[in-house]
């Protein structure tokens, strides 16, 4: 067994072709090789961790015992493409194309406006596509499982749910999964009327057709059944990777090599090899050692294969729950709970039990179930021989250690079936509801004697110390106690002294996780209750407790005595919350009827790259063929928050094998640094850093790894300086500001505040937010090779801004620069100014070495180095009369803006230009400040401060009516603006709109009887509370800024008929060059298909402004319209002679005739102003208008909840196209949902952001969807401000996301209630589930001693 042994031939097939990999390296993922050795490029790569789905492939195997054949989906990010020998892997490029034909999952999640940006649509498909190999028509449950790993930042996921509902055949229905939201209670059916009309038709989908799948290689098939056995070795630059073939073998090398783990799933060791720079001489994979996959039956349970993938235990225990006695199966319904909610589906796949058990996550969902039920362990090593060993709180040994030995290999786990009166069971607390670590996670188990006596139990925590811990004194003082109130408070006492997390403990969340041991007890004694009240028969030795007496919490302390069981008031802590996903309604206005079939304005009309988009073809940066010589760029980052350089030392990194060059502040050939809003940003650092993760150099070598290795290797020295600031606070005390400072006031808030019957004075502060564009930022730069002149491939939503930086940096003209920007991954305002200074540091490597450079962000450096939205701290103070009407206000903005000013300035502007969001109040009064911390520099994301600004007076108007104890909506009616108004800086404006869209939605949701409903549901639940909101928003569309409200376009026309567009707008999901596709079909008379959209180029169209500020269309759609009206006429002697003939008859005869087949377009927007001295103007050209109701429901003893469902109804105008307008209601709504309730940016006391990936940053997945998710277009709504009628829609309504934030609220409230508490309190945002439990007050909450602030440093800094 030589470690010396050269490597064996890697075979494995992939869509069908054979590959044969002669020098296979352990360390290449199956992403890598598909998109740099086969040039697929389809697999995207967007987190790199397993944690967003955008890699997804289909992994087949032949298995030689059962003849079959198993599909199942994978992370090809996390995949070793040595783990794949004996393989067939499919991509997106082997399930279809527009070549050939699409698969129907392509052409449906295409047709139903599925794709957006399209970067995460190759990995949906996949998901779908694997799904649909494995069962042909599948339920909604399966395909909300399939999709649980897929991220998507654009649509909302709604229509891809959609698109994918078209394959089931199941009626739409839940099956009485129930609640509100549910299909089978005919109230809740929203409105009760037909969709009509439908964005996209259902006739004449391609169908399903099992031939055109890829079979399975025959060649595969044979070498299973036929060949030998053989180890496998595979040699690499660094790793080694051995594949033995029996027990004896594996355990005898990894008695060898103690060392070297086992390789299974790779998901614990592939992120620590490459997020940790871990490095392992030798990996071992046991994938075909037989005794680590044999499952096992015996009278008293089952021994599975440590080395079998979570689903398939998940089969296997499945398996068991259908064919046993339901008293035999409390163990495995408990682990199948939680199995349904770890990690996504893909993980799940290739995850091994065994991999789970040995990773010994402190928060692992198994291990507390496991132990708690009593498993036990086979475990084999060459000096021990084979031995069992229980898995109970010995076993774990600390953070990350079991009791196993280095050279212990773990062979089968056995899970025991449960006895008559033993009960299991699990719950687990994350901070998304699904495919995420949870905070808190419990396995529970009590055997119960005579008398409900508790014989034994066994209380498992995962997610309050180093590792799963056994809550061993509690259970003490449960033995021999009948299961009772009694019991159970001593219970909470014990268990509160011993399980005790240090205020600052790793994690957060103390007083969250402490209450959770609490609560997650309470339910497993509720579940008891309720399973013994129910059991038919008493089991033998137990008697039931409900003969004893159940008695029931109360906030009085023991109270009522049922005979029957756990009454329903208290069983809604044990309900699950309702998850059925219905179709929901997308309302929008058809054209008339007198409409030209051709015209394609005002048509839901397909995203024009959406096909391109969901079979992997369409080209984004980093997809972009390697030019020769091509060089990649790694960035150094700073360590430190604030400090002086002392030096940087590369030699290190030189001397390692492919690095060739740095970058350096010195290299820089012209400007050193870029100019925002009067103040200097250096690209890169020279003496001194202000944050953790600023930009000091760049380290370039011949491959991707390589310059990471690189870029580890440089040391920089560092001299801290003193008193970092961070917060808010500290930057106010410290009077750190950039300037200036933004005031708008108007009447006289003094008196407006003497003169009300109340004041109230309150704060909310606002979490900053990740963009978290799926395609991470990307740019390409290429040399021409002569004078000086450049082309500069970039995913920039701004290629002017990227233009002039490069140029500016290399100092040469904008003439030598070239932007391309074909299409973005999203972008959602986070690709303008950091996109602009990457790109310029890209272009000083291409510069220096006269290389191509490419430089692709990973997600973790992504998002340390590019910033987000701004947090924001708002005070208000306000008055206000008896009536709820409001007097005065007086709002006080801080934005903590990072170390660099950006575009903050802008930010705060945009805050207390919208502090009034759609309240008339007549003495106002608003501040805003952009403050100046040692945290990366936080940058435009969509709405623009907006959403902060808004959602600070929202929480005003909800404290007033919490103070006058009536219904927030009417509060809000009260002050909204009605008629002919004026805001508060001048801008005259109709409201009609904005009430039209309030009163539609009120109408539609039926808001009386609603409200009813949810005021009755919480007086029969005390642990269940349901919330509603009802929130408008008032948005000023266009640039203040008045020369940024201009576009320009060329149009082309061919002798065939055929027309390019180059505008100035970059696609980047939102659909613009659709839209544009379709102005030109209307200016011209032509059909969509005949118009194409290339890319975005500095070289078509000069000076472009920014696609942004939800004035994308309205620019470039008035500049494309310029110019095809200018071609139109130019045809007007050709058409008048001919005025039969076609349009290409027509362009043919302009040639002939020598007319000018090529013009350009311009516009020039409107002068919006702001007279910052005098406080008033006219900053915007109109505004979009849109009302929203949300309803949750919310468990108050763990703080999840669920939107049960959500109605917009939207004032677009005209709109151009309903479903891409639709589209973008849909994915901003979910951002801000996003926004306000889940996304959670986390910092160290020291500065540095712990928040850099999918596994600790989360964005709305599936199960953030609403339930009942309707949108509505307002009809007969006009606007003489923009093309065709139309409005901007990009931005607005994210903000209406908070209508979920204040339903939590407003259940928070109902919650509060129960323990005697009323009127305003605070509610920070995201209102995540730690924030809104505890705002609860529930209990056990509050039975957990609060640390004095000041006493401890926590583990985060709330900035
Ligand atoms: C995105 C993501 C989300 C996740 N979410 C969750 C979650 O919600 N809940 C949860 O509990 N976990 C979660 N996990 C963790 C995941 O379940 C574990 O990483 C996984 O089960 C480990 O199995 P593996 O086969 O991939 O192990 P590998 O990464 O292949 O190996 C991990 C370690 O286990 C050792 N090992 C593996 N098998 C054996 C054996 N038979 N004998 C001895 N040692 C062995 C190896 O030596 C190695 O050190 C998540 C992981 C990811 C990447
Ligand atoms: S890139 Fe593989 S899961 Fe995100
Ligand atoms: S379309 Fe899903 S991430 Fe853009």
């Amino acid at each position: 067994m030589a470690v010396e042994k050269s490597s064996d031939s890697l075979c494995f097939f992939v869509n069908g072709r054979k590959v044969t990999e002669e020098n296979a390296d352990p360390e290449t993922m199956l992403v890598s090789f598909l998109r740099e050795k086969l040039r697929l490029t389809g697999t995207k790569v967007s987190c790199g961790g397993g944690g967003c789905g955008a890699c997804t492939v289909m992994v087949s195997r032949y298995d030689p015992l059962s003849r079959t054949v198993q599909h199942f989906s994978a992370n090809a990010c996390l995949l070793p493409v040595c783990q794949l020998a004996g393989a067939a892997v499919t991509t997106v490029e082997g399930v279809g194309s527009t070549k050939t034909r699409l698969h129907p999952v392509q052409e449906r999640l295409a047709k139903a406006h599925g794709s957006q940006c399209g970067f995460c649509s190759p990995g949906m498909v996949m998901s779908m596509y694997t799904l649909l190999r494995n069962q042909a028509a599948p339920s909604m449950e399966r395909i909300r499982e399939a999709l649980g790993g897929n991220l998507c930042r654009c649509t909302g996921y709604r229509p891809i749910i959609d698109s994918c509902r078209t394959f089931t055949q199941e009626s739409q229905c839940c099956q009485g999964n129930g609640g509100v939201g549910c299909c089978m209670n005919a109230e809740e059916t929203p409105g009760g009327e037909p969709s009509t009309p439908r964005l996209f038709p259902t006739e004449d989908l391609l169908p399903l057709d099992p031939t055109q799948d890829l079979i399975f290689p025959p060649e595969l098939m044979r070498v299973a059944l036929t060949e030998p056995q053989q180890t496998r070795w595979f040699r690499g630059e660094r790793v080694a990777w051995v594949s033995p073939v029996s027990l004896e073998e594996l355990v005898l090398l990894k008695s060898t090599h103690p060392q070297a783990p086992l390789v299974l799933g790779n998901t614990t060791l592939g992120p620590e090899m490459k997020f940790r720079g871990v490095v392992h001489p030798l990996v071992i994979s046991p994938s075909r050692v037989a005794p680590l996959f044999e499952i096992t039956h015996t009278p008293q349970g089952v021994w599975v294969g440590a080395g079998l993938s979570l689903t398939q235990v998940q089969m296997v225990l499945g398996a068991r729950v259908e064919a046993l006695p339901q008293e035999k199966t409390e163990l495995y319904r408990s682990l199948l709970h939680q199995l349904r909610a770890l990690a996504g589906q893909q993980i799940r796949n290739v995850a091994s039990l065994g991999g789970n058990i040995v990773s010994a996550l402190p928060n692992s969902d198994l291990n507390p179930v496991l132990a708690a039920g009593g498993c036990r362990l086979r475990v084999a090593s060459d000096a021990g021989g084979s031995r069992e060993v229980p898995l109970d709180q010995d076993f774990f040994r600390g953070f990350r250690t079991t009791l196993l030995g280095a050279a212990d290999v773990l062979v089968a786990v056995f899970v025991p079936e449960t006895r008559p009166g033993e009960f299991v069971r699990a719950f687990r607390q994350a901070p998304r509801k699904e495919n995420a670590l949870a905070t808190v996670t419990t396995g529970m188990r009590v055997v119960l004697g005579p008398g409900a006596v508790v014989r034994d139990v066994q209380l498992y925590y995962g997610g309050v110390g180093p590792c799963t811990l056994r809550a061993a004194r509690t259970g003490q003082a449960l033995l021999g106690r009948p299961w009772g109130e009694a019991m159970l408070q001593e219970a909470y006492s014990v268990l509160l002294e011993e399980v005790v997390l240090p205020p600052g403990a790793v994690g957060g969340k103390v007083g969250f996780r402490r209450s959770l041991t609490l609560s997650l007890l309470f339910k497993f004694y509720l579940e008891v209750q309720q399973a013994l009240a129910l059991m038919s028969t008493t089991p033998e030795g137990v008697q039931s407790t409900t003969q004893q007496g159940v008695q029931s919490t109360t906030q009085q302390g023991v109270q009522s005595t049922t005979p029957e069981g756990v009454p329903e008031r208290e069983l809604s802590a044990i309900r699950p919350l309702p998850c059925c996903i219905q179709p929901g309604q997308q309302g929008f206005q058809e054209v008339s009827g007198s409409q030209s079939e051709q015209d394609a304005v005002g048509r839901p009309v397909m995203h024009r790259s959406a096909p391109a988009q969901a079979t992997g073809e369409a080209v984004y940066v980093d997809d972009t063929p390697p030019p020769q010589g091509e060089l990649f760029l790694a960035l150094v980052t700073s360590t430190r928050p604030h400090a002086s350089i002392l030096g940087v030392d590369v030699s290190a990194a030189l001397r390692l094998p492919g690095v060739l060059d740095m970058v350096t502040h010195a290299d820089i050939p012209g400007r050193k640094a870029r100019s925002f809003m009067g103040y200097e940003e250096e690209l890169l650092a020279d003496k001194e850093v202000s944050c953790v993760g600023q930009l000091v150099c760049g380290v370039l070598a011949d491959s991707r790894d390589r310059a990471r290795r690189g870029a580890a290797a440089v040391r920089v020295r560092y001299q801290d300086l003193p008193d970092p600031v961070f917060t808010v606070e500290d930057a106010v005390q410290r009077e750190s500001f950039f300037l200036p400072r933004r005031r708008i006031e108007r009447g006289d808030v003094c008196k407006g505040l003497e003169t009300a019957d109340h004041v109230h004075s309150g704060e909310l502060r606002l979490g900053g937010q990740e963009h978290f564009y799926m395609e991470p930022q990307s740019v390409l730069v290429v040399p021409v090779g002569e004078e000086t002149e450049f082309h500069v491939y970039v995913s920039s939503q701004a290629p002017t801004i990227t233009q002039e930086a490069v140029a500016e940096t290399l100092g040469v003209p904008s003439n030598r620069v070239t932007c391309h920007v074909k299409r973005l991954g999203g972008a959602f305002g986070g690709k303008v100014t950091k996109t602009s200074i990457l790109a310029a540091i890209t272009a000083v490597a291409a510069w220096k070495t006269g290389r191509a450079v490419r430089c692709i962000l990973e997600r973790g450096e992504d998002m340390l180095i590019t910033g987000a939205r701004h947090p924001v701290l708002g005070r208000y103070q306000v008055g206000f009369m008896e009536d709820g009407r409001i007097t005065a206000a007086d709002l006080q903005y801080y934005a903590n803006a990072g170390n660099t000013v950006d575009e903050s300035t802008l930010v705060v502007e945009k805050m207390v230009l919208h502090m009034d969001n759609a309240y008339n109040i007549p003495n106002l009064r608003g501040r805003a400040v952009a403050c100046r911390t040692n945290l990366p520099s936080n940058t435009a994301f969509r709405g623009f401060g907006v959403p902060q600004a808004a959602a600070v007076v929202e929480s005003m108007i909800t404290d007033v009516a919490l103070c006058l104890g009536r219904p927030a909506h009417q509060i809000r009616e009260v002050n909204m603006y009605r008629g002919p108004s004026v805001t508060h800086y001048g801008m005259r404006f109709d409201p009609e709109n904005l009430w039209r869209c309030w009163e539609e939605v009120k109408g539609r949701v039926g808001l009386g009887p609603r409200l009813e409903a949810l005021r009755s549901f919480n007086q029969d639940h005390r642990w269940r509370k349901r919330g509603a909101a009802l929130i408008p928003i008032k948005y000023g569309v266009a640039f203040s800024e008045a020369f940024l409200n201009q576009a320009a376009a060329l149009v082309h026309v061919y002798k065939d008929g055929s027309v390019l567009v180059s505008h100035g707008g970059a696609e980047m999901g939102q659909g613009i060059h659709t839209k544009m596709q379709q102005v030109v079909s209307r200016e011209l008379g032509v059909p969509s298909s005949k118009v194409y959209v290339s890319e975005t180029s500095t070289a078509s169209v000069p000076n472009s402004c920014p696609s942004a500020a939800s004035f994308g269309t309205d620019a470039n759609g008035m500049a494309v319209r310029d110019a095809c009206q200018k071609l139109y006429k130019r045809l007007e002697p050709i058409r008048t002679k001919n005025p039969k003939g076609s349009w290409d008859s027509w362009t043919r005869a302009a040639f002939l005739e020598k007319i000018s087949l090529s013009a350009t377009g311009f516009f020039r927007g409107p002068d919006c102003y702001m007279d910052w001295e005098k406080m008033e103007g006219q900053p915007y050209s109109y505004f979009t208008y849109g009302a929203c109701y949300s309803e949750v429901e919310l468990d108050c003893l763990t703080g999840d909840y669920r939107t049960l469902r959500t109605d917009i109804v939207v004032d677009v105008g005209q709109s151009i196209n309903p479903s891409i307008d639709i589209g973008q209601v849909e994915g901003a709504f979910l951002q801000g949902l996003g926004l306000y309730t889940l996304e959670q940016l986390s910092f160290s006391p020291g500065g540095l952001l712990y928040s850099r990936g999918p596994s600790q940053y989360k964005i709305p997945a599936v199960c953030d969807v609403p339930l009942s998710f309707n949108v509505h277009l307002l009809p007969d709504s006009h606007n003489p401000h923009a093309i065709y009628s139309s409005k901007g829609i990009g931005e607005p309504v994210l903000f209406l996301g908070s209508s979920v934030f204040y339903a939590i609220k407003d259940a928070v409230s109902a919650a509060r209630a129960e323990s005697g508490l009323g009127g305003a309190f605070p509610l920070d945002s995201p209102a995540t589930p730690e924030r809104a439990c505890l705002a609860c007050a529930t209990p056990f909450s509050q039975r957990v001693p609060v640390s004095e602030p000041g006493s401890f440093t926590p583990w985060a800094l709330n900035i």
